[in-house]
């Protein structure tokens, strides 16, 4: 477990109604997918996934929701956040062509990940659902990296007018990918994984947990059947693991234990 650290905001930028993006100036190492405890002094401390990594810097995006996502909203450059990690599994980037499907903020870890796969010089279309235009997320930071950003809106605004996974279903015909990544609502992540079942691609997803500790030991995260820790073993499964997650789609659990049916 690397040390926890206290850093300044060195730079916020407003994605979209809602979501905001913290950039801070230190050196982590974590491969997409992994994710960070981000403690906000007299609130809270809450999971969050890496969105963007480079030499000097880093950032996690967050949509407002709720007591601590709201409190972050209000903070300032400047402002001082705890951070520890990076924890948890990473997404396996295999072949030439991937495709990522991104649902809400489960942009942020896929936007990290296809910036990766640019840089390893794999071709990465990038599909993501959004209720209207004014939702997509790093349209333009993704389209000027060159990613294919093939937006879908459920009222049409822009793109594909429906859901993303026709478009992706017309892009697996098009294109035959070498691997999925899919990362968002549980229902939507569910479809994704069928439709990859369907044509015989390998998929990843990433499973969201209530955590506590965030680095295994209390046991919060576990999933049934498995048992698997999201924290640890997660939040990143591929299909095989997933087929032992009965879970999945289905159900998850609250702070306090009980069960809560999507
Ligand atoms: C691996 C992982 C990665 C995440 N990445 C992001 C991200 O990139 N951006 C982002 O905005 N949010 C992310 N989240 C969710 C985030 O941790 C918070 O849940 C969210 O910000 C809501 O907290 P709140 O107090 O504002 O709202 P609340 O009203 O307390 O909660 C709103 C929802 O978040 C869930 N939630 C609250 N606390 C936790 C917790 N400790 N662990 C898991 N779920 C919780 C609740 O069950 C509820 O469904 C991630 C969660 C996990 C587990
Ligand atoms: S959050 Fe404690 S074991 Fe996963």
């Amino acid at each position: 477990m690397n040390k926890p650290v206290s850093l300044r905001i060195s730079r916020i930028v407003e994605e979209a109604e809602g979501v905001k993006t913290f950039y801070f100036r230190h050196h982590i190492e974590a491969s997409p997918g992994q994710f960070l405890m981000v403690w906000l002094p007299g609130v809270d401390e809450k999971p969050v996934g890496v969105s963007y990594q480079d030499e000097a810097s880093f950032a996690v995006t967050v949509r407002s929701v709720g007591p601590w996502s709201s409190r972050m909203h209000a903070l300032e450059v400047g402002d001082i956040l705890g951070i520890r990690g990076p924890y948890g599994s990473s997404f396996s980037l295999e072949g030439e062509l991937i495709i990522c499907v991104a649902g809400g903020y489960g942009a942020a870890p896929l936007a990290f990940l296809a910036e990766e796969a640019k840089k390893r010089g794999l071709e990465v279309d990038f599909v993501i659902g959004a209720r209207d235009e004014s939702k997509l997320l790093f349209r333009e930071r993704l389209g000027s990296g060159g990613v294919n950003y093939l937006p879908a809106t459920d009222d049409g605004s822009c793109g594909h007018h429906g859901f993303c996974t026709e478009l992706l279903e017309r892009r697996i015909q098009e294109r035959s990918p070498d691997k999925v990544f899919a990362v968002g609502p549980e229902k939507m992540m569910k479809s994704v994984v069928t439709l990859c079942e369907r044509y015989g691609i390998p998929v990843e997803v990433s499973l969201e947990r209530y955590m506590k500790c965030g680095f295994g030991v209390c046991g919060q995260c576990c999933v049934d059947d498995s048992g698997f820790r999201m924290c640890k073993e997660g939040p990143v499964l591929d299909q095989e693991k997933l087929k032992k997650v009965k879970e999945f789609g289905e159900y998850r659990r609250d702070a306090a234990g009980n069960l809560v049916r999507f």
